[in-house]
């Protein structure tokens, strides 16, 4: 090949390349040791002496020429590479496929926070059995097996003896049996009751509070329900106690809140009553005390059951405790921020 046709084929096939690879097989093809160039530079012996000087500085220019061409066109070719990587491996960060962070479920939350309260004033939490016997559940509370009361609580029944707790109550008789005042406990935890509406569910959860000590009264119990409900729905939160009845209290009380919707002028959500009711409670009956072999001369307490689901449901104004348990992302992401 002569200086010209090197030139120009060199020129066609280096403006082709588009990579890397391909331009350094090129470069072997025209400056290797058996390069195009290099043996026209060897066929220099075969001219005339006074040819060579020109010939020598022909082929040395179109060497640099073509060396300048290569780093040229290898930069290009880098950029070029650079562009297409950025591109195809280009990362959509406004993509949302990753999963969404979970949160606590608005039942943990309360739960959470009641007991946080509890253990702010020194209550002790402590977690107990859901298959329970009927002893715990009921006996020890004075429910005997013929008691009316049985029926405020429709039960599922394991055996004759064994059920699942349908309160958290049951733990009152299985700490005092084992511990002696002075008690500040809570039980957090999951109850059951053959029941299903929008206000009730078989499965719902419980949070017991019991005090024993001497001289409380029920005064002590207004002013730990009172903290917990301020701290709960807001400072302005009033509490009430109307009369009610628990074979395991006496006397019992039914507690109410001010409606934390209208602030007590009546709504709907307190069925125009500015009133609604969160839980039972009352003092410790003398004779479960004594089931317990605790002395009620001396000792007196309190105890209280409050349901988790109907603190939720009054805190954050859910209309179907159902909503709980159907696990609608919907529903619950609006919860645990
Ligand atoms: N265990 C009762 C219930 O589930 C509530 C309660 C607890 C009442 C403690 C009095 C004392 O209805």
């Amino acid at each position: 090949m002569t200086i010209a046709e090197i030139k120009s084929t060199f020129d066609a096939e280096i403006s082709k390349c588009v990579r890397l690879a391909e331009l350094q097989e090129l470069k072997v093809k025209y400056l290797g040791k058996s390069g195009a160039l290099t043996a026209l530079l060897k066929s220099i012996r075969d001219l005339p002496a006074e040819e060579r000087p020109t010939f020598g500085a022909q082929v040395n220019e179109l060497r640099k020429q073509m060396e300048e061409r290569f780093a040229s066109k290898t930069d290009e070719l880098k950029k070029e590479e650079m562009q297409r990587r950025l591109t195809e491996e280009k990362v959509d960060i406004s993509l949302t496929s990753c999963p969404s962070r979970g949160a606590l479920h608005p039942v943990t939350l309360i739960e959470n926070q009641i007991c946080e309260l509890m253990v702010a004033m020194g209550f002790e939490v402590l977690s107990g059995p859901e298959i329970e016997t009927d002893y715990y559940n009921f006996q020890a509370l004075n429910i005997p097996y013929d008691h009316p009361a049985r029926d405020m609580q429709d039960t599922f029944y394991i055996t004759d003896s064994i059920l699942l707790r349908t309160q958290t109550s049951a733990m009152q008789a299985r700490i005092m049996e084992k511990r002696k005042p002075p008690l500040k406990i809570v039980c957090p935890g999951k109850v059951f009751r053959s029941d299903s509406d929008a206000s009730h569910s078989p499965v719902f959860h419980q949070i017991e509070g019991l005090v024993v000590d001497k001289n409380i009264t029920l005064c002590d119990l207004k002013g730990t329900l009172e903290y917990i409900a301020s701290h709960l729905f807001g400072e302005q939160t009033k509490v009430r106690f109307r009369p009610s009845y628990f074979p395991f209290t006496e006397p019992s009380v039914e507690v109410d809140l001010t409606c934390s919707n209208c602030g007590g002028k009546g709504c709907a959500l307190c069925k125009e009553t500015g009133w609604i009711e969160l839980l039972g409670a009352g003092m410790v009956n003398p004779v479960v005390l004594e089931n317990c072999g605790i002395d009620s001369d001396k000792y007196t307490g309190f105890a209280f059951g409050i349901g988790v689901e109907r603190a939720a449901m009054i805190k954050y104004g859910i209309p179907d405790i159902r909503l709980f348990y159907e696990n609608d992302q919907r529903f619950l992401k609006q919860f645990g921020k």
